[in-house]
């Protein structure tokens, strides 16, 4: 018998739940959700193919039916669409572009428990949706990385000005839509978040933990938004990543030199304020990397993750590519009992 571990993600077909194709998706999520939800916990992602979801209504009415507490997108980096009901696209951010593995809104203190993903239009080359277990990545990094950064904890700082540029796609507006300065400060103050204006400027700042203890497992996860965060892991993706990495971490540090974390678009320093070392964040970017597993889209898959336990990110790709996403299930992570102090 195959383990989780192997079949991660785990792919199902309408023939496993005793189904033709050609299925409902109302009908299904309610009448699967139990077993959907089971098959998420034991494999940490799971794949829906075959069923001949068409598209973003019958994915909407899939996620409404699995999951009825949905989720609204909050801050992040990367634009997105709204494109009806729950579903928005997955990123707006240019094909060229690597995305780098995270669990979404880890940077907040209320995250999605579930992240759907759906299939409209896979790319004709590359595009796929990595996912990584974060329990897989806390142990396999290395302790002299990972335990100072368990004990320190991570300060998290967004700089967002009021006009769009080509390294900061999204302002403070596009973040805090219909919102005045007064609104903002309130509402992060309500989120855990210290937000400071200077003039039509805003940072952000926060306090989170390295990783948790997860509470159905028992085993630790690595849970922040730590490469996210740091400045531009928005770096070469898994491809020819480590002949490059020396090269790009002496230009990290070239660029560190000149740009202060005031003016970079988002920065991660342990939470009491030092700077964590370059090669300690390139180490984590590679182990991210390195756990990760990317397989193929076909049209009309959906998957579904959990995630408190399971990263993604995106391969850069060619040609049109239109992969969906919706959010459900809010879930506080600080209120799960137990810590990780270290390992
Ligand atoms: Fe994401």
């Amino acid at each position: 018998m195959k383990t989780a571990e192997a079949e991660f993600p785990s792919i199902l077909h309408p023939a496993d739940f005793g189904l033709a194709g050609g299925v409902d998706a109302v009908e299904f999520g309610h009448a699967e959700r139990d077993r959907l939800v089971r098959e998420v916990c034991r494999h940490g992602a799971v794949v829906l193919r075959g069923f001949e979801w068409q598209d973003a209504t019958a994915f909407n009415a899939l996620v409404r039916s699995v999951a009825p507490e949905s989720m609204e997108y909050e801050g992040g980096i990367t634009p997105r669409r709204r494109v009806q009901g729950v579903v928005h696209t997955s990123t707006d951010a240019p094909a060229f572009v690597p995305i780098p593995l995270h669990a979404e809104m880890s940077y907040l203190d209320r995250i999605p428990r579930w992240v759907f993903f759906f299939c409209e239009t896979p790319a004709r080359r590359g595009g796929e949706t990595p996912v990584v277990n974060l329990t897989r990545v806390f142990h396999a990094l290395r302790p002299e990385v990972r335990e100072p950064l368990v004990q320190r904890g991570i300060r998290l700082i967004q700089n967002l000005s009021g006009k769009k540029s080509l390294l900061a796609p999204r302002t403070w507006r596009d973040m805090f839509p219909d919102s005045d300065p007064g609104q903002v400060r309130e509402v992060c103050e309500r989120r855990g978040i210290e937000a400071v204006f200077s003039g039509d400027r805003l940072t952000l700042v926060s306090q989170r933990p390295a990783a948790r203890v997860h509470p159905q497992t028992g085993e630790p996860v690595w849970l922040n938004a730590v490469t996210l965060h740091d400045s531009f892991s928005w770096e070469l993706g898994h491809g020819g990543r480590k002949l490059l990495a020396a090269g790009l971490a002496a230009l990290e540090s070239r660029r560190d030199e000149r740009v202060s974390a005031e003016d970079r678009p988002a920065h991660a320093l342990y939470g009491d304020g030092g700077e964590i070392p370059r090669d300690h964040v390139l180490h984590i970017r590679e182990t991210l990397w390195d756990c990760s597993v990317s397989r193929a889209w076909e049209r009309g898959d959906v998957m579904m993750l959990d995630n408190t336990r399971v990263g993604h990110g995106r391969n850069p790709f060619s040609g049109p590519r239109c992969i969906l996403a919706a959010l459900a299930e809010p879930c506080i992570p600080a209120a799960w009992p137990g810590a990780v102090r270290s390992a």
